[in-house]
């Protein structure tokens, strides 16, 4: 039998952040040339990947309760003489891959987000094998050496695109697992980036936004042979025709250099959004959780940001109730929420993780004074948000058009802030910018007229 020919079905369900979006995408691209083709149900599937996310309260838990009805499809897939090949990936498999395995022993493949370039030969190990197969090495090679690059954009239409630029962390915040699940800092190589964006845009890309855990501690090496920062990969990128719009997520204030700052001001491409994760407003709180840097470090930097591109919005994470938080700390965010102003935001309340430094820390914070300071905050940001939204109410702004809205002769795009704006127009606008007047707003969303027809790229 030419099993490489054969046609399979591949069911991947992705959890978490963009980063596990791309690695789904990757591990798809890297099972293609077994035969593997997507299917939307998991009991069309031959092979079912449950990609997970290791940040969220109780990750583990969910894992298990998605794969105990993973299970039931895999047991009546068996019935019918048809085998599942049952993988979990992504940071709860590398941080959990044994205990997945003695909890869940019908799993097939447990792998970490290091090795999906050995995805193949694990698929082939479990064909074989009665036993799993894991992997959760952190190993020598890079993956990106040897996973194909990015045949076409992720997302629906495939207007706009993601491209991991760099993985994992070595800042070891206090509460944070990723350093533990994606491993140590490491940049891929400026040549392999652009190759994968270049190809991405010819597949009809007009946005892509370069992933990184902390991309903008990007550090790839350059085809010159010296070291490149992420202003100068955004910079050669921006030089890719066709290439309309840059974004990158997710920074660390204490990697954002003045080259980074400087390419908001020179490169309109770079989109004046940024998603820059403060956390705390507290020194105290900041200096607990190892961030490296003070609030009033934070307020330097957003003048900075506003003085080199006057139209910057901002977005953050915030944690409240970190061990050792007290009024006073919890008050010294809500000053630098009120002080900054931000567009849009995460917040979270403080979760402890087994195995970081917090969660073994002394005066932890009771659940119902995290629960207060949540609810306040979350007020603070939902008020500024809603004013940032109002403001565009009136204004002109560039519009990149991803597909056909809901309403038919209605289409769908992106503000450079990545508010949704619909508006009334023609589908060859699709994939195109165009200036758009906002009219009015939603919960999620605006809606606005087109004032000019004619496309520009
Ligand atoms: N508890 C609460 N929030 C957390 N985050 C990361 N780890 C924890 C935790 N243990 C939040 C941070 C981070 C975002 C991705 O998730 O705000 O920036
Ligand atoms: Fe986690 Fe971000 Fe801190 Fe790294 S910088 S440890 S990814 S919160």
């Amino acid at each position: 039998m030419e099993s490489g020919r054969e046609v399979k079905g591949l069911h991947v369900i992705t959890w978490g952040c963009q980063m596990n979006v791309y690695d789904s995408a990757r591990m798809t691209d890297v099972l293609r040339p077994l035969g593997y083709q997507s299917v939307e149900t998991p009991d069309a599937a031959d092979m079912v990947i449950l990609n997970t996310c290791h940040i969220r309260d109780r990750a583990a838990e969910k894992v298990f309760s998605e794969l105990g009805r993973l299970r039931l499809v895999k047991d009546a897939r068996a019935a019918e003489g048809r085998r599942t090949i049952l993988a979990v990936a992504g940071c709860v498999a590398q941080a959990e891959g044994a205990e997945i395995l003695a909890r869940a022993p019908y799993v097939d493949i447990v792998l970490g987000p290091q090795t999906y370039h050995r995805l193949p030969e694990m698929v082939a190990r479990a064909a074989r094998a009665a036993g799993a197969v894991i992997d959760t090495d952190f190993p020598a090679e890079q993956k990106f050496d040897f996973l194909p690059d990015a045949q076409a954009p992720q997302t629906p239409g495939g207007i706009t695109a993601f491209l991991t630029i760099q993985e994992g962390c070595d800042k070891f915040c206090s509460f944070c697992v990723v350093p533990y699940t994606r491993g140590a800092e490491s940049s891929r190589p400026v040549d392999s980036v652009l190759r994968e964006a270049r190809r991405l845009v010819e597949s009809g890309a007009r946005e892509i936004t370069l992933l990184g855990q902390n991309v903008n501690a990007y550090h790839g090496e350059g085809p010159d042979g010296r070291v490149w920062g992420l202003a100068r990969l955004a910079e050669s990128l921006a030089a890719i025709p066709g290439l309309a719009r840059i974004r990158y997520t997710t920074s660390h204030p204490r990697d954002m250099e003045d080259a980074l700052i400087a390419g908001h001001r020179d490169l309109p491409a770079l989109m004046p959004f940024l998603h820059l994760p403060v956390q705390s407003g507290s020194d105290r709180i900041l200096a607990a959780m190892n961030r490296g840097h003070t609030a009033a470090e934070y307020r330097d930097l957003v003048l900075r940001l506003r003085d080199a591109r006057p139209d910057i919005a901002l977005s953050s994470d915030f944690i409240v109730g970190h061990p050792g938080e007290s009024d006073a700390d919890f008050e010294a965010t809500m000053q630098l929420i009120r002080d900054v102003g931000f567009a849009q935001a995460f917040s979270f309340k403080y979760s402890p993780r087994p195995g970081t430094p917090a969660a073994g820390a002394p005066m932890q914070v009771p659940e119902d004074v995290k629960d207060a300071r949540l609810q306040a905050l979350q007020a603070l940001l939902r008020t500024q948000q809603d004013a940032f939204n109002a403001g565009t109410v009136g204004r002109v702004v560039p519009v990149l058009f991803t597909g056909r809205g809901r309403k038919p002769g209605q289409l769908s795009g992106r503000s450079p802030y990545l508010q949704p704006v619909h508006v009334d127009g023609p589908d060859t606008l699709i994939g195109q910018i165009a200036q758009v007047e906002i009219r009015e707003r939603y919960t999620n969303s605006l809606s606005g007229t087109l004032i000019q027809e004619r496309a520009f790229a």
